[in-house]
């Protein structure tokens, strides 16, 4: 079977490109290489920006695929309240190409957790009501819908998988987050704990109404994340329903536990506090039930010293990460 993988030069697409293949797929990645890296991937590789309608339809016109896992989108929740309209034109018109162009193509979709905003619960559960508190969630919201109406048109499946925050390396430490700049928490306090980063790690807010007062992130390997892709694509193509599913382990660590982590098991992290980040919400733990119970998915590689190990491994080796 041949399957599209967008932004597969990306972080968690090229990884999940690569479990694809490895299970039997006959895996194509598209991407424009405007955040991911050429070196991510090495197999087939349509270079295509999914803005253009015309040059979606152009890969429609030569290619026919069984089953899209699209990842291509911009997700940084900072930069989305900057500029609002980049994430509704970056995370909505690709999709829609996609969806125009590839009529009754099952699709594995990256959602988020941002789509939730911040409800008071202990953990989020995908029948909450949806209420982003930044751009970036509002597009990944606004694309499920996308998704559910073509759907109910009978115009093909899809499953909406929300990660909570992707983090780690492969195992082989030859593949891993090479955004830049890198705004997450993880790779960047690995990097400082490295003395990669120039500057002390920034900590945005100690305030928070947690136990520690910083942020509380339900941290995800990205392993895990390409096992769940896999699993989703092969229970759509055996004519599962349209679902949406959280993809975390349920277990909350703060800013403050990962830096005390990193401090432990790779160096000291230098950091400072500055104010809060507009639409950072204080928690975000995940509900990990339904994937559970739909795909027979659980979390096998997120524990925290092995998200840090995998990832110091990969910053130690390629300390300017992929080869331009
Ligand atoms: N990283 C996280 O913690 C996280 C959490 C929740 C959801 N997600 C979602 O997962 C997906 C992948 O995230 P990532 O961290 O791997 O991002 P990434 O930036 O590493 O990868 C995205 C890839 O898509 C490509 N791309 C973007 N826009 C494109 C376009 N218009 N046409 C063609 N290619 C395009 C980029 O070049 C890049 O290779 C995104 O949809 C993101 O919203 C990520």
């Amino acid at each position: 079977m041949k399957i599209l993988v967008t932004g597969g030069c990306g972080y968690i697409g090229s990884t999940t490109a690569r479990l694809l293949q490895r299970a039997g797929y006959e895996v194509w990645v598209a991407d424009d290489l405007s955040e991911g890296h050429a070196a991510a991937w090495d197999g087939p590789m349509l270079q295509v920006q999914l803005r253009e309608e015309g040059q979606v339809a152009a890969m429609a016109a030569q290619h026919r695929f069984d089953g899209i896992v699209h990842f291509a989108a911009r997700a940084y929740i900072g930069e989305s309240m900057q500029q609002p309209l980049r994430y509704w034109r970056c995370n909505l018109l690709p999709l829609l190409h996609l969806c125009a162009c590839f009529r009754g193509v099952p699709i594995v979709f990256s959602s988020t957790c941002a789509v939730y905003g911040e409800p008071e619960v202990e953990r989020l559960e995908e029948h909450l009501p949806l209420q982003p508190v930044n751009p970036y969630g509002a597009s990944k919201m606004a694309a499920e819908r996308v998704l559910s109406d073509r759907a109910l048109a009978g115009a093909g499946s899809y499953v909406a998988l929300r990660y909570f925050n992707a983090a780690g390396a492969e195992d082989d430490g030859l593949h891993g987050e090479d955004h830049r700049p890198e705004p997450h928490i993880l790779p960047r306090a690995i990097q400082n704990a490295l003395g990669q980063l120039e500057e002390p790690l920034q900590i945005y807010g100690t305030d928070w109404p947690t136990a520690d007062g910083t942020c509380v992130r339900d941290f995800i390997h990205i392993e895990d994340l390409a096992a769940a892709h896999l699993m989703a694509l092969q229970y759509l193509l055996e004519q599962g329903e349209s679902v949406a599913l959280n993809l975390g382990t349920g277990q909350g660590h703060s800013v403050m536990e990962v830096i005390q982590a990193v401090t432990r098991l790779v160096a000291k992290v230098e950091w400072q506090e500055t104010a809060r980040r507009p639409g950072d919400p204080a928690r975000l733990v995940a509900g990990v039930e339904k994937a559970r119970q739909l795909l027979g998915w659980t979390a096998q590689h997120s524990q925290l010293e092995n998200i840090i190990t995998t990832a110091a491994r990969w910053h130690q080796q390629f300390p300017g990460g992929y080869p331009t």
